[in-house]
């Protein structure tokens, strides 16, 4: 660590002075929760695919089963899944000090809503939610979907959906405006537990860096964002993140 790299305490005090902190997380927030990264998940049968051949509207359309199949495995394997030190600590933090903290995140895994956290700017979707694929008509009602794999109308054949933003697809406007509008307006951005490699999110660190905020990485791995990071926190996010945040 050179002199002049940001210590922890640093990054406290930063945070601690701070009235606006945005704090965008990724699949690593997770990690300690027992929670595969999104780009480790893939394991099993599923070795041999790359979610970007999964995650899609033409993957799903080309074999609806298969796509379904491993989004059902991924809710499965979240069934009994804890939040842990780190969800409970961006929680807790935001009882304590309402409308000061903005949490957004990339992960659909519900674990930030299931610690506590209210208004989760959930740019990605959530994997507990369905939607119709095609637009739903008069006949459509997701509740009376036929059982299926995936579930489907059986008036007009519509397939119901995971409800997660899929590659290629564009971002809940109302989610990504307000993340948006939280970084360009934070003097701190943590940005936990992600590598950067997905558009918009990983914007969001340049543009509060643009906008003059302080931004910090925790992340055990170097990262995309590093390059924008003020100070960079090596280590898991269920010890950092609590420690940052304990007042
Ligand atoms: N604490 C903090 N960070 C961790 C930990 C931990 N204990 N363990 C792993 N990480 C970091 C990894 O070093 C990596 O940088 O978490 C990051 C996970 O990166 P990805 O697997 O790329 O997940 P993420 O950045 O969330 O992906 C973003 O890409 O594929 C899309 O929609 C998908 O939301 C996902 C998005």
């Amino acid at each position: 660590m050179s002199a002049d790299t940001p210590t922890l305490d640093t990054v406290r005090a930063w945070l601690w002075a701070a009235r606006r902190i945005a704090v965008l997380t990724g699949a690593g927030v997770s990690a300690e929760s027992g929670v595969p990264t999104f780009r480790d998940a893939q394991t099993g049968l599923w070795a041999r695919f790359r979610p970007e051949e999964l995650a899609t509207e033409a993957a799903f359309r080309r074999d609806p089963g298969r796509v379904w199949a491993w989004y059902a495995e991924r809710r499965a394997r979240l069934q009994g899944v804890q939040p842990n030190a780190g969800h409970h600590a961006l929680a807790a933090f935001e009882q304590r000090h309402p409308g000061r903290m903005t949490l957004i995140t990339q992960n659909v895994d519900g674990l930030h809503q299931g610690a506590g956290s209210r208004g989760v700017l959930c740019l990605h979707g959530d994997l507990f939610e369905n939607r119709w694929l095609d637009v739903p008509r008069d006949c459509c009602r997701i509740d009376d979907a036929c059982v299926g794999h995936p579930p489907y109308c059986d008036r007009c054949g519509n397939l119901v959906r995971p409800g997660v933003v899929w590659f290629g697809e564009p971002l809940p406007y109302a989610a990504l405006d307000a993340a948006q509008r939280a970084a360009r307006a934070c003097e701190v951005m943590l940005v936990v537990g992600t590598s950067g490699q997905v558009q918009p999110a990983g914007g969001l660190a340049r543009l509060a860096r643009q906008a003059g905020a302080r931004v910090v990485v925790v992340n055990p791995e170097p990262t995309e964002l590093d390059a924008v990071a003020h100070a960079i926190l090596a280590g898991p996010a269920a010890r950092l993140v609590p420690e940052l945040l304990d007042f």
